[in-house]
């Protein structure tokens, strides 16, 4: 019954750490997958994460339960703080709901299922580009998906104009994602007056505002800084959405440790949105793991360790900005034809090189470098070791 079956096509980000796996080069580098590495080419566990999970298996009274359909309560709260604010009025007034989700991804799933379920307007708009899963995720929610402008190849910069004609034009009450900060895949963020202008626009249209924050913490090295413009919108009393994602701001990835936070109008709406939001949750995965969620919360409740995971933070980010610049020199010595100023300007992890999908496939066959095939490269999986070898493979694959 199953021969019929066609082989599926491997995923697009995923998909590069699977070839990369299979390549027995000894030079190779794999720039794909967002997960950041050391100096030293190797995956990090923070060390305020192991000091978390040491005190949790020194806890004997500790024990491995269901969690609520929601979650870990503690995190949940603590988590809508950290991206709303310590002293968030929305959070102070109850109009926050915030569940547990299975990091970003099902933070973003559960949120559309839901506004696919009640939300009266089922069209989403993207940006373009935008992160692959994104128009999976939602379509499979059962949300239309529509796309706005949003990065200019030309000027390797935001198209705001475009952006404002495609939301101007969009219906009124349409959903629209936004990326919190270090925008995923281009590194590039409207100022904080464009989003002030983006708020605007969206209030006068009744336009959802649904945010994927994946990057909060990577973008300035600020915690605050980064949710600036998810806070901009909370702070005017309307609505939106905020999907949470722990996985690259505290090295969770394999935890599968998100939150979803509704802001609505009043508290008692939060508390109907929520026993709604268990209607979802419960018959896709019923309730949440407990140790991602139980890390998070002792971290963040803790004064001391908090204060440890923002220099862990801000020290993942710093070497990727050094990676940047590192590369940026590398080109720029070796006089390799382009501007590669983008390299120093974009934030966040990634890099959208502007390198095509032949030069990508060139690199990957003659270098033993893997990136997506758009030219994205993830600036935490370089370090000074492997920027020569980098810097070689793009100056062959632009003058070939
Ligand atoms: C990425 O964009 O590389 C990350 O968000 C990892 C993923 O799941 O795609």
């Amino acid at each position: 019954v199953f021969a019929h079956i066609v082989q599926a096509p491997e995923d697009p980000i995923l998909g590069v750490t699977v070839a990369y796996n299979k390549d027995p080069s000894p030079v190779k580098l794999n720039l794909g997958v967002g997960a950041y590495r050391t100096e030293e080419g190797k995956p990090l566990v923070l060390n305020v994460v192991r000091q978390a999970e040491q005190l949790l298996v020194n806890d004997s009274s500790r024990v491995k339960e269901y969690l609520p359909i929601v979650g870990l309560a503690d995190f949940n709260k603590l988590s809508a703080k950290l991206i709303l604010g310590a002293d968030s009025p929305a959070v102070q007034d109850n109009r926050v709901t915030t569940v547990q989700c299975l990091s970003g991804t099902g933070s973003l799933r559960v949120g559309a299922e839901f506004l696919a379920r009640h939300y009266h307007e089922r069209t989403i708009y993207i940006p373009v580009p935008t992160w692959g899963n994104h128009p999976k995720v939602f379509t499979l929610a059962g949300l239309s998906v529509k796309s706005y402008r949003y990065y200019d190849p030309t000027t390797r910069g935001l198209n705001f104009q475009g952006l404002l004609e495609d939301l101007q034009s969009a219906p009124s009450g349409a959903i629209v994602l936004l990326h919190a900060c270090a925008h995923n895949p281009t590194g590039v963020d409207p100022t904080p007056q464009q989003w002030e202008q983006i708020r605007q626009l969206m209030r006068s249209k009744a336009l959802l505002p649904l945010f994927d924050s994946a990057y909060q913490g990577f973008a300035s090295g600020s915690l605050d800084a980064d949710a600036q413009s998810v806070r901009m919108f909370v702070a005017d009393g309307g609505e939106c959405l905020v999907a949470q994602s722990y996985a690259k701001n505290m090295g969770l990835y394999g935890e599968r440790v998100g939150a979803l936070s509704i802001v609505c109008r009043a508290a008692d709406v939060a508390g109907r949105v929520e026993s709604q939001l268990k209607l979802v949750i419960r018959p896709m995965y019923s309730n949440p793991p407990i140790h991602g969620a139980s890390i998070v919360a002792t971290i963040l409740k803790d004064r001391n360790m908090f204060h440890e995971w923002t220099l862990e933070l801000k020290a993942m980010a710093d070497r990727i900005i050094s990676m940047r610049q590192q590369l940026f020199d590398a080109l720029r010595a070796r006089g390799t034809p382009g501007d590669w100023s983008h390299i120093i300007k974009q934030i966040g992890m990634f890099t959208f090189t502007g390198l095509n999908s032949e030069q990508v496939t060139f690199m990957r066959k003659e270098y033993h470098i893997y990136m997506t095939s758009d030219g994205r490269i993830s600036m935490a999986g370089l370090s000074s070791r492997t920027v020569p070898h980098l810097t070689d493979a793009i100056h062959a694959a632009v003058t070939k």
